[in-house]
């Protein structure tokens, strides 16, 4: 992938003039200082005013990067934008708007996409290899477009559940291509050992079952093949495949109305990407295996939409050293942002204002009681001293959904820029918040 363009507007560096006194002791006086805004907003004000740990989300980003989708696929395709991705109801609003549908993998996730907007529900995809059948239920009286159907013992659940409610549910069975795509082994998906989905080479088959029975209808099918790829070719070939699938199911007499391409799409997490190439190279991956074949194309996309339109604010709290070894601890933590943790992701990290000549080479770590707490191990960065406020980049993705109350610690704050607003969309968690729902008995003495 080509990394060419500038940064995306949601979060550029201004170059406002910073005079900073004389006997600041700060290095780099009266320098021309960089102060990282989010659209209009420099960031740093937004630390003073929230607080941090903090996520901040550029509304302009987001919208920009739908559009783009938009543009690429012409019309043949609809946005079901991935809630796990981040499932805040503010976003889910303003993506609602835009006309997005969802793609849902539990009850919960279809509630918040009800409380977001009544109307989306019609554009819901339900994908998870667990469904329980109380979320099939609910899912069935909301009325979704569609369940990805995983396994065969899931699909009697779901039969079963409509023909209790007397509902038709359209499905899709998630096929599993087989197909390597080159990422975090966490995340990838479309191999024959992996979990999710059904071998295609059973799907006739399973399609053929699924037509049995009265409140079923086949309406299309699903792939998603993993996360954060950012090679074009494994699209497609598991688009290859399914285009194959297809016409053999519709030889076979099955109505094919959609396609359900995933998400998957991956960003760069070191420096700007050129997006519109990027979607159209991504687009023409994904449709034109299937043209001529009369479907509806969907796609699930997550990362690709809210991660580079999101980052998390943090200040650093003390310098440290070990020996040789330098350590910047800040207010974050694995809890807030467990990526680095968890998949070894390398987020760009920059200090809000950068007026420092100097850079030193550091652990960036939080609080928490893991050697596993840590944002970013030996990396470059400009000297910065306790106050200071740092950005972690791409965080918009992944972020606050994974986020946790480990140790005891509140979930971050988080806000939403919209040119020169700045508004909170989820206010920062309270010890109170997180005990509450445990149920102390009575003592005994
Ligand atoms: N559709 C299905 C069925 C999925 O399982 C996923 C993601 C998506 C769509 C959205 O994929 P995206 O466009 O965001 O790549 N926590 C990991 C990523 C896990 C992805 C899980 N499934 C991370 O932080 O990298």
């Amino acid at each position: 992938m080509k990394h060419t363009f500038e940064r995306p507007p949601g979060f550029v560096y201004s170059s406002r003039i910073k005079r900073v006194p004389r006997d600041s002791g700060k290095a780099g006086r009266n320098t021309a200082a960089r102060h990282l805004n989010c659209e209009q907003v420099p960031l740093k004000e937004l630390a003073e005013r929230f607080g941090t740990p903090l996520y901040v989300y550029s509304a302009t980003a987001i919208r920009q990067r739908v559009r783009a989708f938009a543009r690429a696929f012409h019309g043949v395709s609809h946005i079901c934008y991935s809630v796990k991705a981040n499932s805040n109801l503010n976003i889910l609003r303003l993506l609602a708007r835009m006309g997005c549908g969802f793609d849902v993998v539990s009850g919960g996730e279809l509630e918040r996409v009800l409380r977001a907007n009544r109307g989306a529900v019609k554009k819901v995809v339900f994908s998870g290899v667990g469904k329980t059948a109380a979320e099939i239920e609910a899912a069935l009286k909301a009325g979704i477009l569609l369940f990805n159907l995983e396994s065969h013992a899931e699909m009697e659940v779901v039969a079963a559940c409509a023909e209790k409610l007397k509902r038709t549910a359209r499905i899709a069975w998630r096929v599993n291509p087989d197909v390597p795509a080159e990422t975090h082994p966490y995340i990838s998906t479309g191999l024959r050992k992996h979990k999710f989905g059904v071998p295609i080479g059973e799907a006739r088959r399973l399609y053929a079952a699924a037509a049995q029975w009265e409140y079923l209808q086949v309406a299309g099918v699903s792939v998603h093949i993993g996360s954060q790829i950012t090679q074009f070719a494994p699209f497609r070939a598991a688009m290859e495949r399914v285009a194959q699938l297809v016409r053999q199911l519709q030889s076979d007499g099955h109505r094919i109305q959609y396609v359900d391409a995933g998400g998957g799409l991956g960003i760069s997490y070191d420096g700007p990407q050129d997006f519109s190439s990027v979607i159209a190279d991504y687009a023409d991956a994904v449709t034109r295996p299937l043209r001529e074949l009369k479907v509806k194309v969907l796609l699930e996309p997550g990362r690709s939409i809210i991660g580079p339109a999101g980052m998390l604010l943090t200040t650093v709290l003390y310098r440290k050293q070990n020996g040789d070894k330098k350590f910047v601890v800040v207010d974050s933590a694995m809890n807030d942002l467990i990526r680095p943790a968890l998949y070894q992701a390398e987020h760009q990290i920059l200090p809000v204002e950068d007026f420092r000549a100097a850079s030193e080479i550091v652990d960036i770590v939080g609080p928490v009681c893991e050697s596993g707490d840590f944002f970013a191990h030996d990396r470059t960065l400009p000297t910065v001293n306790a106050g200071d406020v740092l950005a972690v980049l791409d965080a918009g993705a992944y972020g606050m959904a994974l986020a946790s109350n480990y140790n005891t610690r509140s979930r971050p704050a988080e806000v939403l820029v919209d040119g020169k607003s700045a508004r909170l969309i989820r206010r920062r968690e309270s010890v109170a918040d997180q005990v509450g729902p445990e149920v102390m008995g009575k003592q005994k003495h």
